[in-house]
């Protein structure tokens, strides 16, 4: 296969995936496809994080990281120029990178003063009410109860088990991802499938582990098949995560994926647009990464994940410093 191909290839995944840009570059996926004068993908929608993925992509994807190329490489192969990778982090991420990569070392958000971080969106204001008025549920288990009988969408008539959240009731770092998968659906907890192992060693690389954190979803029910949340269930159930977060108080919140970022930042900015800065969602910093099953399917998205979530990191030390 020649180098055209691979990356007509490449870009085909990401922009089936629903991505419209490419890690840390302003080049867009829609021009790149155009650069190579191929069709514009209108009628491809984008697709959930963790829907399946076709036989032949995964192999694709799967050979690519293996023999360790990124998109960089295949740009480089292609004859184009990529950006450098300079604004990756080259701390080592033992847990979560894939491959160290060999440029120098150049402070980025994981490393770079936190105050020297972007910032990002502001939503709301610290100490004031998120949930639209006064909140019904005065406890997690009064949340529970509710998400468990809740008709306001019709994403319960097919749910096997609502999946509200589990962790520390007073964790001091809140994950917040998607939507319930299948697993999740069958045993009510969030994130045990395989994006939930992933997470699970994303926190480890944060010396953290599932007791020390809160982890819940945008939509409480399994949307069936895996499909996209829609606005009106992300509408209709949002009020539960607005309160979780409001009865926690984390110190820092961690939106994994673009349905969390979007959410809680009341935006449509692309995740590519999200991540590197530090956000405050009602005076509590918010840090945006890739979803877990994002980077199961780019291996070559851990390293700026890491990046990510070393930001997190440091975010949490410094509220517990002060
Ligand atoms: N994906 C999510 O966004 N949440 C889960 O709980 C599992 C997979």
């Amino acid at each position: 296969m020649d180098a055209r191909e691979k990356l007509r290839r490449f870009l085909e995944q990401r922009r089936e995936a629903g991505e419209t840009e490419l890690v840390f570059d302003s080049l867009s996926v829609e021009d790149a496809m155009r650069i190579l004068g191929a069709g514009t993908g209108k009628e491809a929608g984008p697709r959930k994080p963790d829907a399946p993925v076709a036989a032949k992509e995964t192999v694709t994807t799967e050979r690519s990281a293996s023999r360790g190329e990124d998109w960089r490489a295949i740009l480089r192969e292609a004859g184009a120029a990529p950006p450098s990778t300079q604004e990756h982090s080259t701390t080592p991420a033992p847990a979560v990178a894939s491959a160290a990569p060999s440029a120098p070392v150049v402070e980025t958000h994981a490393t770079m003063p936190l105050d020297q971080v972007p910032t990002g969106i502001v939503i709301g204001e610290p100490g004031k009410k998120s949930a639209g008025g006064p909140s019904p549920y005065g406890s997690l288990e009064e949340l529970n109860a509710a998400v468990a009988s809740c008709t306001l969408c019709p994403l319960y008539k097919e749910a096997k088990n609502p999946v509200p959240g589990d962790g520390n009731p007073r964790a001091q770092l809140v994950c917040v991802g998607e939507a319930p998968g299948a697993t999740e659906d069958e045993k009510g907890l969030p994130f045990v499938g395989q994006a939930g192992q992933l997470l699970d060693k994303i926190l480890a690389a944060i010396k953290l582990s599932r007791k020390d954190v809160f982890i819940c979803n945008v939509l409480k029910h399994r949307p069936p098949a895996n499909r996209n949340p829609t606005p009106d269930e992300v509408q209709a159930c949002s009020p539960f995560l607005l309160r979780q977060l409001e009865l926690i108080q984390p110190h820092v919140i961690v939106a994994f994926g673009t349905f969390a970022a979007q959410t809680l930042l009341n935006t449509r900015e692309g995740i590519g647009k999200l991540r590197g800065k530090v956000h405050q969602y009602h005076g509590v910093p918010l840090v945006v990464t890739y979803h877990p099953a994002a980077l199961l399917r780019n291996p070559a998205w851990k390293r700026p994940a890491w990046d990510d979530v070393q930001l997190a990191r440091r975010l949490l030390d410094r509220a517990n410093s002060t």
